[in-house]
């Protein structure tokens, strides 16, 4: 049952955003691109790397309001295969943040039952960040209630061709060369196999774009993008994407049973 006191004070923002929300039909999934910290330090005259740690707070209260809202799963985006482009002392400093992270939230990730995974060419980072990313998986993989994918050395590319060089070893050893494969089967060998596609896929700092993230999951995600920069990103906004979400007419590219109707009256007046 979601404690709805723990998620808005009386009179707040956040209350009047949680009356708009329909409780029976949240998203199953979140998936969010957590962009703009280097803008949000810009804007401050601070170096970059300062963007990334204040951005540790809205991680922390994402990842808090989907375990009280008990959303099945978030998924956020941390580092792309495309991050390493960046310069040596940001890396560094990201994966330093990401450690400290670790192991202060640890004990919270724990006592909020939140299973938490990382996703990604995970054992390419640094063997002391697979270390604690590892143990931190390991410690909380009995948890039950809200699961937490962090997408690190992650690229949508790499995820689909990583699969599909699992699947062709799969085959081989089993000396099935030659079967065809569905998409169901694909799925099931993605790094994000058994856990359902992201319904709602949010994006801060406005940018239009999806940077090769989860690109076979989000085919059918909503899609909100708000102009937030990452680290100022706080309850209301996921309350605001929620709202969005749910006004949305999701037809998996189906058409609406009206709808349907009115095409079959259309055709008879064509015969
Ligand atoms: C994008 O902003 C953000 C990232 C590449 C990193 C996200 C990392 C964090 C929020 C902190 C570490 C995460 C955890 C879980 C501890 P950008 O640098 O591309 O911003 P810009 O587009 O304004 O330059």
């Amino acid at each position: 049952m979601i404690d709805l006191s723990k998620l808005a004070e009386p009179g707040s923002i956040e209350e009047s955003l949680l009356e708009k929300i329909d409780l029976k039909r949240l998203p199953r999934h979140i998936a969010i691109i957590m962009d703009g910290n280097g803008r949000w330090a810009k804007s401050r005259h601070l170096p970059r790397v300062e963007g990334h740690r204040a951005g540790i707070t809205s991680v922390r209260e994402a990842v808090e309001t989907a375990a009280r809202l008990e959303l099945p799963v978030i998924t956020l985006y941390a580092f792309s295969v495309e991050n390493w482009k960046r310069p040596r002392y940001e890396i560094a400093t990201l994966m330093m943040l990401l450690k400290e992270y670790l192991r202060k939230e640890l004990a919270s990730l724990m006592s909020n039952n939140i299973r938490f995974v990382p996703i990604g060419r995970v054992d390419g980072l640094d063997p002391s960040v697979v270390r604690e990313l590892r143990y931190a998986e390991e410690q909380t993989s009995r948890n039950t209630g809200l699961l937490f994918q962090i997408a690190l050395n992650y690229g949508g590319r790499a995820e689909i061709v990583d699969t599909v060089n699992r699947i062709m070893a799969l085959l081989r050893e089993r000396e099935m060369s030659d079967a065809v494969i569905d998409e169901s089967f694909f799925a099931d060998h993605l790094y994000t196999a058994n856990v359902d596609d992201p319904d709602l896929l949010i994006r801060t700092s406005g940018e239009m774009r999806v940077s090769n993230f989860l690109l076979w999951q989000i085919a059918y995600a909503e899609i909100h993008v708000n102009k937030v920069l990452w680290p100022d990103f706080r309850r209301r906004h996921l309350f605001e994407a929620i709202v969005d979400f749910q006004s949305r007419d999701r037809r998996f590219g189906g058409v609406e049973e009206n709808d349907s109707e009115m095409f079959i009256e259309a055709d008879e007046n064509h015969a």
